[in-house]
């Protein structure tokens, strides 16, 4: 259609008061603006995976706890990170690894050239165990479905297990983790497969700094792992 002078400064207003966005009616999707682009099939299963997490009817940490820390980062990355359960830092946020073994991860990831805008982030537990206790062997069974069914909706191609508690969730409980750190292991978590590492925990590196050089190789497998998988 031929447009004349008078409607091309029409239309360049509208789009200039972002006519859109104020006088469209339809719902605004913010999975577009708000969520790193990810289909809104995905943001839909993580958002019912949330839900059904605080929708639990039988859960002691949950009562004691003051927010779900659901996850951080990227839900569109193919690299996934879990850790053990949240801390004091975590709780009063909402969010996994804020506190300063938060602080150490950043740092590791940046060595690698990752930060959270390219990693996603979560852990086994949901909640904070009271006193930062270890959480309990039929606590982590209750949260097993949940962390699975985690995995499988972000479908990463490299999932980091960050210390024993979420190497012995996820891997099995008779395995060490100096034996099993820096070897990559296959699993699936219902359709998605993903290459799995172990390496050990920010926190554990605290109170071990000698063991940074064993954490330093496997930060380096994942960063190889990463350009062989052109991620
Ligand atoms: N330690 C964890 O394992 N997870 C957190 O979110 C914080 C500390």
């Amino acid at each position: 259609m031929f447009k004349n002078n008078k409607s091309i400064k029409l239309i360049n207003y509208y789009k200039f008061i972002n006519y859109n966005l104020i006088y469209n009616n339809a719902a605004i999707n913010r999975y577009k603006e708000d969520n790193f682009g990810i289909s809104e099939d995905k943001f839909k299963n993580l958002e019912l995976l949330k839900k059904s997490i605080i929708n639990q009817k039988n859960c002691n940490l949950q009562k004691k706890a003051k927010n779900i820390v659901f996850s951080d980062g990227n839900p569109k990355s193919k690299i996934m990170l879990i850790g053990e359960a949240p801390g004091a830092n975590e709780d009063q946020e909402g969010l996994p690894f804020v506190g300063r073994a938060g602080i150490l991860l950043d740092k590791m990831l940046a060595a690698i050239n990752l930060d959270r805008k390219n990693v996603y982030i979560s852990n086994i537990i949901n909640y904070r165990p009271p006193d930062n206790r270890r959480p309990t062997e039929d606590e982590i069974k209750q949260y097993l479905p949940f962390i699975s069914k985690h995995i499988e909706i972000i479908n990463p191609k490299i999932l980091v297990l960050l210390g024993s508690t979420a190497m012995n969730a996820i891997v099995g409980k008779d395995v060490v983790i100096s034996k099993m750190r820096g070897k990559w292991l296959e699993k699936k978590f219902g359709n998605c497969k993903t290459s799995v590492i172990i390496t050990f925990h920010p926190a554990f590196l605290m109170r071990q700094p000698a063991q940074k050089k064993m954490a330093w190789i496997d930060l380096k497998m994942i960063r190889d792992k990463k350009t062989n998988l052109k991620i």
